[in-house]
Formats: C-alpha cells, sequence, structure tokens
C-alpha cells in the first residue's frame, strides 16, 4: 500500500464505519500491518492508506525484535473516557521527518471490534494513549498539527514544506 503524503485530500475526510466483517477487511487489515512495519511506524490508520473505512492498526514495538507480538486492531474505534495529561513528541508517517510537541490525555478507554467484528475495550496509558488517539483523530480527518496553536501549527507547516520536498527528492530516487 501507498502511504498517502499530507496534505492529501484523504486526510481530511472521514472514514466510513467497517459494517460487514469479511476477508477484504482482514486482507485491509494484514496489508496495513506489512505497509506499517515496513516504514516503522507505530500504527496506521485508514486514511493514510487512502482507504476510508475506520480501521487503524497499532504496534508500540514496530520495528524491533519483539514486532509483530503486540499487534493490536481497532475496527470502528470511539473513545469512552479521557484523563490527564501528557505533552510529548509525535510524528506521522503522512508527514515524513516532521515531529513536534503535542497535547494529549494521558489516559484513554476506548472501544472497538476486532476483524472479526467482536466488541471490545483497551485501556492505555502514556504511549499507548498517544497512539490511540492519533490514529482515531486520522479516521476523522485530522492530523496531528491540527492539535497545535494557530502559531505552532503555521511554524509548523513551514518546516514540513522543506521535509516534504526533501522527502519528494529521496523517493523519486528510489
Ligand atoms: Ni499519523
Amino acid at each position: 500500500m501507498e502511504i498517502k503524503i499530507y496534505p492529501d485530500e484523504v486526510l481530511k475526510k472521514k472514514a466510513e464505519k467497517v459494517k460487514e466483517f469479511n476477508q477484504e477487511i482482514r486482507d485491509i487489515v494484514n496489508q496495513m500491518f506489512e505497509t506499517m512495519y515496513k516504514r516503522g511506524g507505530l500504527g496506521l490508520a485508514g486514511n493514510q492508506v487512502g482507504v476510508l473505512k475506520r480501521i487503524v492498526v497499532i504496534d508500540l514495538e514496530s520495528g524491533k525484535e519483539r514486532q509483530g507480538q503486540n499487534k493490536i486492531v481497532l475496527i470502528n474505534p470511539e473513545i469512552l473516557e479521557m484523563e490527564g495529561e501528557q505533552l510529548n513528541q509525535e510524528g506521522c508517517l503522512s508527514l515524513p521527518g516532521l515531529y513536534k510537541k503535542v497535547k494529549r490525555a494521558a489516559y484513554v478507554k476506548v472501544k472497538a471490534q476486532n476483524a472479526d467484528g467482536e466488541d471490545f475495550t483497551i485501556e492505555g496509558e502514556d504511549l499507548l494513549a498517544r497512539a490511540l488517539q492519533h490514529e482515531i483523530d486520522h479516521l476523522n480527518g485530522i492530523v496531528f498539527i491540527d492539535r497545535l496553536s494557530p502559531l505552532q501549527k503555521r511554524l509548523a507547516l513551514q518546516r514540513y514544506k522543506k521535509l516534504k520536498r526533501e522527502y519528494e527528492r529521496k523517493t523519486k530516487k528510489k
């Protein structure tokens, strides 16, 4: 799968709920993990690969030896509870090279369905809480720089313009 790069329109759209849990959905999930691992990302949302379905994959140990042992699949995820606050660096495969400190809740409780359509809830703190919020934002057409103050966002976009040019040069060479 090809990763969509900001400001691609698909990143600004709201993804649609998954209603049928079939082989197509399981294939998309597997391909999303593959794409995420190839790029060493910790999470990936449907929008980022041009699939406007509410599907998120997360593996906080992507790129490490334990890759694949803690796969998290969230279909139709919804945040039930949020608590506290954290301020930490965030990045995104759709904004290559850009890292900014983003304020997020320190704890979240999320309900979702797995690839077979079964309901479950997941609680996360720190990095997991951050990943859950970041990926669910994607499904709602929000990228992490949208969570910055207007001034910070403007500065981030200036920096990103240069990074995007470098990224495009590098990917063209390959
Ligand atoms: Ni992202």
